[in-house]
């Protein structure tokens, strides 16, 4: 049951490191765009911070679509530290380059999974993880966690090692229906894995200790 925090910002990075239960970190070309990290070099400087923060697995996404452009840009991100695991798309050329990269012994993620056929793909290609969008899903009128369970039961109907990350969380909901479903991983924005914390009988327990508390001072 591993958490990933699913940003490009530093500060939040660093606030779920400090919360003691951060297990690594995903990023998207959206996100690095969102935090206006510009241009090659500032984007593997950014990487490289990210890496020095957590020590665990972070994702860093391919811009290239070819193969031999897939694999130039995971060589060089996987060269940025020893905790890159490349994210590559679910698309043909990417299924060249996992099978490649794999063989290499650089790890990979692959992103945008839509179906249990990609998931499987991605697996036979030797993928380190799979990255199911629970969230996009759902905005389809199609149940996210249905693709969850799906993926969960086929590879362990075979031992695949591959690990199934949840991604596109959009709520704590999503975090817990994904980790009942038996996800490796989940991936989520700091808001939802800070929801987790609340209840309301919580606050009010709280209180209520706190005012007597008060009581049994001298
Ligand atoms: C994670 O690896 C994905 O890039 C991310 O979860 C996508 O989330 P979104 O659908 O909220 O953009």
């Amino acid at each position: 049951m591993k958490f990933f925090i699913d940003t490009a910002n530093l500060h939040q990075i660093q606030q779920a490191y400090d919360l003691g239960i951060l297990d690594g970190v995903t990023t998207n070309p959206s996100l690095m765009a969102k935090e206006n990290i510009k241009g090659e070099k500032a984007i593997y400087q950014h990487y490289k911070t990210i890496c020095e923060i957590v020590p665990g697995d972070v994702s860093a996404e391919v811009f290239a679509t070819d193969y031999e452009g897939i694999i130039r840009e995971a060589e060089l991100l996987a060269d940025i530290a020893d905790n890159i695991v490349v994210k590559v798309p679910m698309i043909k050329e990417g299924i060249r380059a996992i099978r490649y990269l794999t063989n290499q012994g650089i790890r990979t993620n692959c992103t945008l999974i839509f179906s249990a056929g990609q998931a499987i793909l991605a697996a036979k290609a030797g993928a380190t993880y799979v990255s199911p969008f629970i969230g996009r899903i759902d905005d389809t009128n199609w149940d996210g966690m249905d693709l969850i369970e799906q993926i969960v039961n086929i590879y362990a109907n075979y031992g695949t090692p591959t690990e199934v990350l949840a991604a596109s969380i959009r709520n704590p909901l999503h975090i817990i229906r994904s980790f009942e479903l038996g996800a490796d991983v989940v991936t989520c924005p700091l808001d939802s894995i800070l929801g987790l914390l609340k209840h309301p009988l919580t606050d009010i327990g709280l209180s209520k200790f706190l005012a007597d508390a008060e009581k049994t001072k001298a």
